[in-house]
Parts: structure tokens; sequence; C-alpha cells
């Protein structure tokens, strides 16, 4: 079975709620229809409740087990409000914006995960990533040691060395530039836990470099020692060496001669980038070059799940992209 409908499967036999902010997006209701009828999950979309029962009936999707809200009508609305004025006190934020932000549905379905209306929110397919990240930043926040939020991407590669459909996690692929060590080892920590979460898979994370093990010295390499040194200080748990040339971390042969004695130099199934440049090129390299299937920017680093679809996904890659995000919860 492709990973993809193992998620769906997976995510299913959890029976979770997920908040859809763009409700009165055709491609979102259609997603609703096959989730609704694959019992892959309960659904709260969130809009206009005329307009999305408009639009459903238009595309053919019986929304009657389906929650519509409109969030400035909804009772939840003023202890929302509320609650955001209080998170975001020291921001100086006035009862009027706070009002404001909480109609806009992406910031309303953020509060719903918040307070355990809902498990995961998805959205993206008209609001951008920006948007749908700061949502998820400002309301619901980082998990609790981390010190980012990033993008990871699932790369499922037709064949390698033998395995059929192996899937890579690359990050970061989609949110931070230039991350220090202290974000590069947030983001190392949250790509295993998806690794776990999404393929339950043992993580064996590599922190890629242009180097292998001091074969080069740069202040480069230096941030990935660094961000080393915090993984082992801080989580001795963690699988993870570094750093690594990509050979190096994926090569079985290639690992045990450019980094001997490595728990994971070979075997890496979680791949770190240095920076944004390097994870962004490399996954679309591995998809132009090695066909490989690409699933994300799966968001990560947020205390509860908040991901983001992009502008132009498929009515199937929202339903993907609710199953990732039930999964992310745990
Ligand atoms: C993350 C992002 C939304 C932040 O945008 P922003 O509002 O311009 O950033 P700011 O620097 O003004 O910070 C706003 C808040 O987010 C926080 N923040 C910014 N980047 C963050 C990150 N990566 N992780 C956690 N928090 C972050 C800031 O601390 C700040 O918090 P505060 O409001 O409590 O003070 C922005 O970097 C972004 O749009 N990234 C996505 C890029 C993208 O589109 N990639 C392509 C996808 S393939």
């Amino acid at each position: 079975m492709r990973p993809l409908s193992i998620i769906r499967d997976k995510a299913k036999a959890k029976r979770r709620h997920v908040v859809l902010p763009e409700g009165t997006e055709p491609r979102v209701i259609r997603a609703v229809g096959t989730i609704i009828q694959e019992e892959l999950a309960s659904v709260t979309l969130l809009g206009d409740v005329d307009e999305v029962k408009r639009l459903a009936a238009q595309e053919g999707v019986d929304l009657t087990d389906v929650n519509v809200v409109n969030p400035a009508n909804s009772p939840d609305f003023s202890g929302y409000v509320e609650q955001f004025m209080e998170i975001r006190r020291d921001k100086g934020i006035t009862e009027e914006a706070a009002r404001e932000t909480i109609q806009n549905p992406l910031f309303f379905g953020a509060m719903m995960v918040r307070n355990d209306k809902a498990d995961a929110s998805v959205a993206g397919s008209v609001n951008t990533t920006g948007d749908v990240l700061r949502a998820g930043i400002q309301v619901i926040g980082l998990k609790p040691g981390i010190k980012t939020v990033s993008g990871a991407f699932m790369m499922t590669v037709p064949e390698y060395r033998g395995v059929q459909d192996k899937v890579f996690l690359y990050a970061d692929g989609a949110v931070t530039p230039n991350p220090d060590a202290e974000q590069l080892a947030s983001i190392a920590v949250s790509t295993a836990e998806t690794m776990e979460n999404l393929i339950g898979e043992e993580p064996k994370v590599a922190l890629l470099s242009f180097s292998t093990k001091g074969s080069a010295k740069h202040e480069d390499v230096d941030k990935v020692l660094a961000a080393l040194e915090i993984l082992k200080r801080d989580y001795p748990e963690l699988k993870v060496d570094g750093e690594l040339q990509v050979d190096a971390a994926i090569v079985p042969e290639i690992g045990k001669r450019k980094a001997p004695g490595s728990e994971i130099a070979g075997e890496s199934n979680v791949l770190i980038f240095p920076d944004l440049d390097a994870g962004n090129i490399a996954y679309k390299l591995t998809e132009r070059l090695a066909r490989a299937t690409a699933t994300g920017p799966i968001v990560q680093g947020l205390a509860r799940p908040a991901n983001d679809l992009s502008r132009g996904c498929s009515v199937d890659d929202i339903v993907d992209v609710c199953a990732i995000a039930i999964l992310m919860k745990g």
C-alpha cells in the first residue's frame, strides 16, 4: 500500500475532528464529501452558512453530518475574543482588533484547535502559507522546547535500493531561511517526531552539510555541529549524527567509509538541511530527477496541528493533508 493510503487508514482509526476554515472553497467542500464518505474524520466547515450550503448543493455534497459554523455568529466567539486578548496582551491588542482577528476563519479555526473543539485545522487552498502559519503561531503557539515552526516535505521515492515507495522526510523546506543552531536542532526534533507520527519508522536523523566529519572547516559547518551538540545534550535518545554529506547520510557503503562508527550514517530517513535554500532546492530536485512525490510543506513545531495546503491543491491533496494533520497530533 502507498504511504499516503496507509496515512489515511491510520488517521481514520483515530476517529478525530478536523476544522476546515475555507468553507466557501468548492475544492474544500468536495474534499469534505470524501472525508465524510470514507469516514476519515468528523468535520467543521467555517464560513457563511447559507453560502457553504449553497455551494455544497452545487457540488452535490451532502453536509448533513458536517458542522457548519459562521465564526461571527458562534456561541464561542466572545470567549475566543477574550482569550485572544489575553494571549496577545503584551502586544497591546484592542478588543476591536481581537474581534476582527477572531472573525477571520483561520484564527477561529486555530482557536477551536487550541480549545479542543477540533483536533487539527487545515487551510491554505485560498490563503497564503504565511497567513496559515501566522494564525497557528499566534493562537496555538510552539511546542514546549521548540524554537521555530518548520515545514517538512515527505518525499516518496518510487524505488530506493530495492525498497518500493521509500519515504524520506526533508526539512526545513518552507519556513526559516537561515536557521541558527538552536532553530536547526528544533527542526531536527520536529521532523523526527513527524517521521514517527506519520510513517511509524524509527527516525534516523542526518544533519546535512557540504562536509562529513571534519572534512571541511567553515562557520556553516560549525553551526551544524552546534545543533548536534544541542541535540545530544537535550535529546539523548534521538538517533542523530552530523555533519554529514548527503551521500554519507543515505548510502550505506559511503556512510561506513566517510563516517565510520556512526549510528545513522548510510541509513538516514530524516534529512535536515542547513538552510532553506538547500532544503527547498533538494526537495524539488528529488521530485524532478527521482520522480519522487513531494507531500508538504507539513507544518511542524506547533503545540497542536494547523496544516497548510498549496493554493494549487487538488481535492485529493486536501483529504491527504487532513489525514496528515490528524496524525500530527500523535
Ligand atoms: C512564519 C511567517 C508567517 C512569519 O511571518 P511574519 O508575520 O512576517 O513574521 P514576524 O517576524 O513579523 O513575526 C510574527 C510573529 O511570528 C513569530 N514567528 C515568526 N517566524 C516564526 C517561526 N518560524 N517560528 C515560530 N514563530 C515565528 C514571531 O516571533 C512573531 O511572534 P509575535 O507576533 O508573538 O511577536 C513568515 O515567515 C512566512 O510567511 N513564512 C512562510 C514562507 C513561505 O511562504 N514559504 C513558502 C512555502 S513552500
